[in-house]
């Protein structure tokens, strides 16, 4: 039976610090859906041996038995965060599932990730970056709303009502706010009203796009103003809708551009693409996420259901996907 080793961060392995923001441990995983993942990979015929955080990865390197590594580990600080976990498998040799340390270091950095997609032709939200409170009286932009987010930086960490600005005096405060308490440079972006989506994807040579995901905020389909907030993450004013009920040709562009976006950072295994639609109908890819949430709550449960599998086959496929890239099947 072939051993899989499980890297992952716990919300309560991270330590408060003074002046950090309530949501510093947002992307980090509870227990239970560690152990949910767990339990999907036994389900699929392998031992599961959890191995922890980075730090945890290290201590052991040398005695470690495992045949391939499920990494969902988060990492705790720095742009290269998620990057760590597979850098020292990829040192120690060691088969993992999922993105490289390139890809994550990548599309982690919000404005890395917009530079390819803009060289690519992939469309995405017109941006600029604000890296230190001097630069803001230089600033000159006259297109509001705008959104303000941290920019390395996943789980909706530092959105909240007030990222979305409406002018110049409301832009200043919510950059100084991010560059204060995020210590990181403040990606600004058009806000793009309209719809919003994501695309889960599954595998390498021929990846799998699974059915359009849409998001309803507040029991609404047309977002308007209304985005995706730390706040909301925990609360019932948020629900997914699977298959997104839309015109067939919308469905094809969103494929079309989650397929390619995927490519152009070279996710591996599985990923995300998060898609704005304006109200005239234009696709903008928001991030992907070559480590998205696999907790039941997320899409990965929901859009394997809706083509009629389980969540732990699901799991299993993206695993199988892993194995064969490195001949292990
Ligand atoms: N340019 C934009 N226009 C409108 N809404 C936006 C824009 N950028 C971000 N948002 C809203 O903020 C949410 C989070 O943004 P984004 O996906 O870029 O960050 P994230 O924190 O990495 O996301 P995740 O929670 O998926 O990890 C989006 O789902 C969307 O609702
Ligand atoms: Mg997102």
């Amino acid at each position: 039976m072939k051993i899989v080793g499980l890297t992952y961060d716990l919300k309560t392995d991270y330590q408060f610090k003074e002046g950090d923001p309530e949501d510093a441990n947002a992307e980090f995983d509870h227990p239970s859906t560690i152990d949910v993942i767990a339990d999907a990979i036994e389900a699929n015929g392998f031992r599961v041996e959890k191995i922890g955080n980075a730090g945890n990865l290290l201590e052991r390197l040398g005695s470690l038995r495992v045949d391939i590594v499920f990494n969902i580990s988060e990492g705790l600080s720095g742009r290269n965060r998620e990057s760590q976990v597979p850098a020292i498998l990829e040192m120690a040799g060691i088969p993992f599932v999922g993105a490289d340390a390139l890809t994550l270091g990548l599309t982690l950095d919000k404005v890395m990730a917009k530079k390819i997609f803009i060289a690519d032709k992939i469309p995405t939200p017109k941006f600029f970056e604000v890296s230190s409170k001097e630069q803001l009286s230089s600033i000159n932009h006259h297109k509001f709303p705008l959104i303000v987010k941290p920019r390395f930086e996943g789980s909706s960490k530092g959105l909240s009502e007030s990222s979305r600005v409406q002018n110049k005096e409301e832009l200043c405060q919510q950059v100084e706010y991010i560059i204060n308490s995020y210590k990181q440079p403040a990606l600004v972006e058009e806000f793009i009203s309209g719809q919003e989506f994501t695309v889960a994807i599954v595998g390498n040579d021929e990846p799998e796009v699974m059915p359009v995901v849409q998001i309803k905020i507040d029991g609404k389909l047309k977002l308007n103003d209304k985005f995706y907030t730390f706040a909301r993450i925990t609360s019932d004013r948020l629900e997914y809708i699977c298959p997104a009920k839309i015109p067939a040709e919308l469905k094809k562009t969103l494929n079309e551009l989650a397929l390619k976006t995927y490519r152009a950072v070279e996710c591996l295994d599985f990923g995300r693409v998060d898609f704005r639609v304006d109200q005239d109908g234009r696709p903008y890819v928001l991030e992907i996420n070559p480590l998205p949430s696999l907790s039941t709550e997320d899409v990965f449960k929901l859009v394997a259901e809706n083509v009629g599998i389980t969540y732990e086959d699901i799991i299993g496929k993206i695993l199988n996907c892993a194995l064969n890239r490195y001949n292990l099947n």
